[in-house]
């Protein structure tokens, strides 16, 4: 709620400096002492003698002052000059995000990134949920399939077709392929109608395309925390929604519960916001845990409750590896409630594509789709891409082997992390799906609380070289959890960064009575050889 009041203040400062120049005109007229309404203020001792121009000219001062202290450029004196328009509020405001320790930590990855032969002692990027770890079988399948990067349908060119003006409903093959692959993810237990499906530029889009459709400016959505924390920009920073936290805690592994939404309903009345919608990602941004079926039906039942919608964010989908599986809200949402379930999917994390931005909004609202449908002309996937991927989805040899090898590696290399972890005495939330862990530092933690967590933080980043993500850039309300990608590495180089950590456990010692720990020189320790690096880009 920071940015509306900053926005509220720089608001009533533009309004207000005006003001403030034409009732000092106006005063000053009367006064005799300035020759008109629009005499300058430079050089006022010289020009406006008197006592009434003096007492004039401080109130122009300070209103000046005041004026620049706001860092706007708002012109107290009509000097007939045009004044250079400040950006709008939106651009100016920082509910982006943008400065959470979240994307802090990419920023200074990016400053110095590991690289196993270039750069040994740079940070490893365990902060990105990608997954890179089938990359393989999409280039065989690639190459295997000419004709899908080539622009060709049956060895006949496609290019001239594509190159066109697209039609915002997409292509009717790719939109097939995509609901065929949607119900495949979920064990055909759903069947997704093409129809009820909008394309977009990834999950990313989905979302806030959705909170366009669902809410006005100040309603609010309910999301169960810990959560991701890009929702923070997708959901309010252009909408001008509001999140309210239901906050889950670690007593039940994170499991969202009755009384929690409740809370979360009643504090949102009491700031007098109107709930529009339940928001949950399953599999679960950070806990990398699907939710249980006996949950749903209680998200279910509780939305029905309350007559607002549910939208379940379903881009981890794919990625769950081990019981209990992956069960879409679709499943359990009866009939009635059909028009107020919706589910956002992408093929950024199952497929490992983020950068080909493809999602999709699942709605049987016709209101939504026809809505949504509209709005996806400012986000559109390209007419090559579909053409691609409706060739890869609708491989359904490939589609079966892909979803079984993808999710036997990313469970392998999750048990990699936790046994390492393990290892190291370091516990995380038992997970089944997801490209990251929900690791307990709190050991490592000089004092229990979020000073604690965030000083521990700095010191994985810098000292270990490791960029992980703080829970309280989830909103977790328990210091001393940090989400821990995986998927976006090779093993050699997950096996640096556990004994990285290691390191930095046994100097910090049992407890927490950890004094500053000695900084370590990774570039030394391990020399992995090139076609570890090779993997790693
Ligand atoms: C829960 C969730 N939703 C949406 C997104 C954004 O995905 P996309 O790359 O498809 O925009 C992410 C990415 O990390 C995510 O974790």
């Amino acid at each position: 709620m920071a940015d509306p009041a900053t926005l509220g203040g720089t608001r009533t400062i533009s309004y207000i400096a005006p003001l403030l120049t034409s009732l000092l005109s106006t005063l000053a007229f009367w006064s005799g002492a300035v020759p008109g309404a629009s005499g300058s203020i430079s050089n006022p001792a010289a020009s406006h003698p008197g006592p009434y121009t003096a007492y004039t000219w401080k109130l122009e001062l300070l209103a000046r002052v005041v004026s620049r202290w706001k860092g706007k450029m708002v012109s107290l004196v009509a000097d007939g000059k045009p004044q250079p328009q400040p950006l709008s509020t939106k651009a100016a405001c920082n509910s982006h995000g943008q400065d959470s320790s979240y994307f802090l930590g990419w920023e200074e990855y990016e400053r110095n990134p590991y690289d196993p032969v270039a750069n040994p002692g740079g940070i490893i990027q365990m902060g990105l949920a990608e997954n890179q770890l089938s990359f393989d079988l999409l280039e065989e399948w690639l190459e295997a399939n000419p004709d899908a990067l080539g622009l060709r349908r049956g060895g006949a060119s496609v290019f001239r077709e594509l190159a066109l003006f697209q039609d915002y409903h997409g292509m009717p093959a790719f939109k097939n392929a995509l609901a065929r692959f949607m119900s495949e993810q979920r064990g055909f237990m759903v069947a997704f109608d093409p129809r009820n499906i909008v394309l977009t530029a990834g999950a990313t889009s989905a979302n806030e395309a959705l909170v366009f459709c669902l809410a006005d400016h100040g309603d609010a959505f309910l999301i169960p925390t810990p959560y991701y924390p890009g929702f923070d920009r997708d959901l309010k920073w252009r909408t001008g929604a509001e999140i309210v936290p239901v906050h889950c805690i670690s007593a039940n592994g994170f499991r969202v519960t009755r009384a929690a939404l409740e809370d979360a309903f009643r504090r949102a009345q009491k700031q007098r916001l109107r709930v529009k919608a339940v928001l949950i990602t399953n599999p679960s941004n950070p806990l990398g845990t699907t939710s249980p079926r006996a949950d749903l039906e209680m998200l279910v039942d509780f939305v029905a409750a309350k007559g607002i919608h549910l939208v379940s964010d379903e881009i981890y989908s794919g990625t769950a590896f081990a019981e209990p599986g992956f069960v879409s809200v679709l499943e359990v949402a009866g009939a009635e409630l059909s028009d107020r379930v919706h589910v956002v999917y992408s093929l950024s994390k199952d497929l490992g594509l983020p950068g080909f931005r493809v999602g999709a909004i699942y709605s049987a609202n016709a209101g939504v789709v026809s809505a949504a449908t509209k709005m996806s002309s400012f986000g559109l996937v390209s007419s090559q891409t579909q053409h691609l991927l409706a060739s890869l989805l609708g491989d359904r040899d490939f589609t079966r082997r892909y979803i079984a090898e993808n999710t036997r590696r990313i469970k392998e290399r999750r048990d990699q992390l936790a046994e390492g972890l393990a290892a190291i005495g370091i516990e995380c939330l038992e997970s089944n799906a997801g490209l990251f862990c929900w690791v307990n530092m709190r050991r490592l933690m000089r004092s229990r609380s979020f000073e604690g967590e965030m000083e521990l933080w700095k010191k994985v980043v810098f000292e270990v070289g490791l960029n992980i993500s703080p829970g309280s850039s989830c909103h977790c309300r328990e210091p001393g959890w940090f989400r821990v990608c995986f998927a976006n590495m090779s093993a050699k180089t997950l096996d640096v960064a556990l004994q990285r950590l290691a390191a930095f456990a046994a100097a910090a010692g049992p407890a927490r009575t950890m004094s500053c720990p000695i900084r370590f020189s990774w570039a030394n320790r391990l020399t992995p050889g090139a076609a570890d690096r090779k993997a790693e880009r």
